[in-house]
């Protein structure tokens, strides 16, 4: 019995129906009422006990073998002969199926990402809509600050008592929800989309993406935070691309400072990117003001930390000289189409 099986199965694996009467008469053969496989089920009533055990299995396999083989062809016919019926001429070559590519602010926050895990720091999210408190108040905004106003932020309800809900204006708001719920040592970024009440034009937009960092540790110090960034920058612009350090204000960095980086198009001897200058300006940063450090719990007299931010926009405008930001959001395929790369 074992002999006739081997053989049969040599031949269903072998078999290729020629015709559609052809693949009917494999059915008869193996699988009708006569057919071969009900002809192997009463030999194997006949069988000892012993035998039972190992052909039982085998039949059932080879059944299924049939069975599978059957269904198969049956259904390759099927949709031959619905193709044939509707005059579709299958020698046609076949249509191309356009795969998709990454957007380029996707490929770039990737890129940035990948080179801060390089520094051992981990990715934090945090919501979009925040209250007063996580995207101000902790940061030590003054009640008063201009970046408060309905100029700048979206508001989603207004309440005096319980504070303001708004739409995050940076992401910042992610590392004083980290520095709450955690202990010190911090050392993470935060990438996210952020808001700002602002007319679209060629430079502005009303939401944007940027990703944030915050090292937070005894001993933690401003040469600290310039190697870091120093690093970063060549690490995404190439060795070689010179930084520089402009003092500036934000509510939560003291001191604070503006980065610039020797323009990556022109190499620093003036274009239209760098409006001549050499330099563009790519991120904020700061020693993080004690004041922020106690807001969220942490002891600003043992604990130090640096904190800095940038647009992923910026970043994308300078590496792939995109002049007009609205091209970001506005889904045109023939622009899309164009950033191709490794990084996944
Ligand atoms: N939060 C600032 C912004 O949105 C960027 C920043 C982060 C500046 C950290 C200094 C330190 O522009």
């Amino acid at each position: 019995m074992q002999q006739k099986i081997d053989q049969y199965t040599a031949e269903i694996n072998a078999y290729r129906p020629e015709s559609a009467t052809d693949l009917e008469n494999f059915r008869i053969r193996f699988l009708g009422t006569k057919g071969l496989i009900k002809d192997l089920f009463d030999e194997f009533k006949t069988v000892s006990a012993e035998e039972k055990r190992v052909l039982g299995k085998v039949l059932n396999e080879f059944k299924k073998l049939a069975e599978e083989k059957y269904t198969f062809f049956k259904e390759e016919l099927d949709t031959h002969v619905v193709a044939e019926q509707s005059g579709a001429d299958l020698s046609l070559p076949g249509q191309g199926f356009a795969t998709g590519s990454r957007h380029p602010l996707s490929l770039v926050r990737k890129e940035i990402i990948e080179i801060f895990k390089k520094l051992g720091f981990i990715v934090e999210e945090g919501p979009e809509i925040e209250d007063d408190w996580h995207n101000f108040s902790a940061l030590n905004f003054p009640e008063e600050h201009p970046a408060r106003d309905m100029q700048d932020t979206f508001f989603v309800k207004k309440d005096a008592t319980n504070g303001d809900i708004a739409l995050r204006t940076h992401t910042s708001s992610v590392q004083v929800r980290m520095m709450e719920n955690g202990k010190p040592p911090f050392r993470a970024i935060m990438p996210g989309r952020v808001y700002r009440n602002e007319a679209i034009s060629a430079r502005a937009h009303c939401f944007f993406h940027q990703v944030e960092g915050l090292y937070v540790d005894e001993n933690v110090s401003f040469a600290d935070l310039k190697q870091t960034l120093f690093y970063f920058v060549q690490e995404l612009f190439g060795e070689g691309t010179k930084v520089r350090f402009r003092p500036s204000y934000f509510p939560f960095t003291e001191p604070s400072a503006e980065m610039d980086i020797s323009c990556s198009i022109c190499g620093g001897a003036g274009c239209q990117m760098c409006k001549g200058s050499g330099w563009v300006e790519i991120l904020g940063c700061g020693m993080v003001d004690p004041n922020v450090l106690e807001n969220c719990g942490i002891d600003a007299s043992k604990y130090t930390g640096f904190a800095f931010g940038m647009g992923i926009e910026r970043i994308t405008n300078l590496k792939y000289q995109i002049k007009d930001l609205r091209l970001f959001s506005e889904n045109d395929i023939r622009f899309l189409k164009q950033f191709k790369s490794e990084v996944i």
